[in-house]
């Protein structure tokens, strides 16, 4: 992130949620509130039916399969919680939260889940203000615990939350391995395993190298490269699955499922999507502690 200010990143994924909730029928995820979470420049462009077809179907076109993703690790993210907590998993840790909007449209039954939205100090201040009038329908549960993963550990802010370590615990960490070195994904999920007792979960997407892709689809993540860089956000690591399931292994994870992007796909881009294909290079990884 760009120093001194918040994730410009994060602006750019509330808006793909917003242009998806505003102008698709039907959706893969309905996020109403993504509109007043994201930049003003986003909200003129995704307000209009026209500027968001410019930008969206033009200007980034390429982007599109990424967009698709995005959408995607929402909605797969959001069902792997309701399953788990159907198993009586009552806490929520997002990690790098950005202006995620799950604890404004947390559904029915879901009461009882505490959240916690961890996230940079300057993100979590613009979202704060963003969130407006919205903030009144928070829910009590929520907690936000301000991080700076590059000058503090997971472990000193979930001493400080009212986390509860004793007990299992659903994780997403959703659009955020990928600009982090590979080292610190690693320290991460070593992290995760001391806090975590077995039966938490974890969900993540993941960047896989171009020499995994089709040459075809390697333009796609160039393109993403230089839009990300252009933000001040560079990627940092890919990896592959073997790279993951060994990680993984060593901290205590077991592997449930590895939501490929055609399974993506398969799931939530059926006919009258708009033409949302997730991208081949950003496969999301479903953990359990054993
Ligand atoms: C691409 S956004 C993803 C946001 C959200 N999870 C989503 O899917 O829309 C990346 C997130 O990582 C957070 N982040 C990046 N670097 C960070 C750091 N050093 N410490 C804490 N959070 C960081 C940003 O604030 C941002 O919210």
């Amino acid at each position: 992130m760009k120093k001194n200010r918040h994730s410009s990143t994060a602006e750019a994924t509330a808006a793909v949620r917003a242009w998806h909730t505003l102008h698709h029928e039907p959706r893969i995820l309905d996020d109403p509130y993504a509109i007043d979470l994201t930049s003003g420049a986003w909200r003129r462009i995704c307000r209009s039916r026209l500027l968001s077809w410019l930008t969206f179907e033009w200007v980034l076109k390429t982007l599109k399969p990424i967009a698709a993703e995005i959408i995607c690790r929402s909605r797969y993210t959001e069902d792997k919680l309701e399953a788990a907590m159907g198993k009586g998993i009552d806490q929520y840790v997002l990690l790098g939260a950005g202006f995620d909007s799950y604890a404004l449209r947390q559904p029915p039954g879901a009461e009882k889940l505490r959240i916690f939205e961890l996230d940079h100090p300057l993100s979590q201040e613009v979202k704060r203000q963003r969130l407006g009038s919205h903030g009144d329908q928070l829910p009590n549960s929520l907690e936000f615990v301000p991080i700076d993963f590059e000058a503090q550990t997971l472990a000193e802010v979930l001493e400080r939350s009212s986390y509860d370590p004793q007990k299992p615990a659903f994780f997403s960490w959703l659009g955020v391995v990928q600009y982090l070195p590979s080292n610190a994904v690693a320290s991460t999920l070593e992290t995760l395993a001391a806090y975590a007792v077995p039966g938490s979960e974890v969900v993540f997407d993941y960047l896989l190298p171009a020499s995994e892709l089709s040459p075809s689809d390697r333009p796609i993540l160039e393109r993403l490269q230089r839009f990300t860089e252009r933000r001040g956000e560079p990627l940092s690591s890919y990896f592959t699955l073997a790279d993951l399931r060994t990680m993984a292994d060593q901290y205590g994870f077991d592997v449930v499922e590895n939501f490929s992007p055609a399974d993506q796909g398969a799931a939530y881009c059926q006919e009258g999507n708009h033409g949302l294909t997730p991208f081949t290079g950003y496969p999301i990884i479903h953990l359990r502690r054993r």
